[in-house]
């Protein structure tokens, strides 16, 4: 099989990254991580694109590696799908126009709930019975793209911030590897 080239976003740990890159090893994935950028030389995820041997581009501000390089290294790579995991920077209007329909966000509450930052905080507040994560695609409005999956978790009444982020996570891992299959079959 003919596997599509993926560029993989991210700003922190990289549980999400690693999990896509566990997927993209079996041979019937449809992608291949072919580059890594991250907004920031802090991001742990960094230790896995070594790992892995996958190349990793920093875009910070300090390098100021500005979008139009960043789309320079994309079409380098012939990246035709790009994952966003945990990645914390607003992508521009020009940017998403580029790569339109072809970037995919992975968000840590049933959406259209909870859009934006400190999701188990405003979940465990509001008494809901479950949350989850989605998977969607990318628009210029925060976390309203369209929605390719989701997957729900129970919220158990002892459950705090920490559990909660454990239980999500662990479904997240999941959500965009089948998010991905989804997209190509
Ligand atoms: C995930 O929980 C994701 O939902 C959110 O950022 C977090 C990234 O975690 N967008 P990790 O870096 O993949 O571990």
């Amino acid at each position: 099989m003919v596997k599509k080239n993926c560029c993989v976003f991210i700003s922190g740990k990289g549980s999400n990254l690693l999990a896509l890159i566990h997927s993209s090893r079996s041979y019937n994935f449809p992608i291949n991580i072919k580059l890594i950028i991250s907004n920031t030389k802090k991001a742990k995820g960094i230790l896995l694109a070594k790992k892995y041997s996958i190349p990793i581009k920093i875009s910070n501000h300090k390098n100021n590696l500005n979008e139009i390089e960043i789309i320079n290294e994309l079409k380098k790579n012939k990246i035709s799908i790009i994952c966003l995991a945990g990645y914390m920077r607003i992508l521009s209007k020009n940017f998403l126009k580029n790569y339109n329909g072809k970037i995919i966000n992975i968000h840590p509450s049933l959406l259209p709930k909870y859009k934006g930052l400190n999701t188990f905080s405003r979940v465990l507040r509001s008494k809901d019975k479950s949350t989850g994560c989605t998977v969607h695609y990318v628009n210029e409005r925060l976390d309203s793209g369209k929605t390719i999956l989701q997957k729900k978790v129970f919220i158990s009444p002892k459950d705090n911030e920490e559990t909660l982020k454990i239980k999500v996570q662990k479904k997240e891992h999941r959500a965009f590897s089948e998010a991905i299959f989804r997209i190509y079959n």
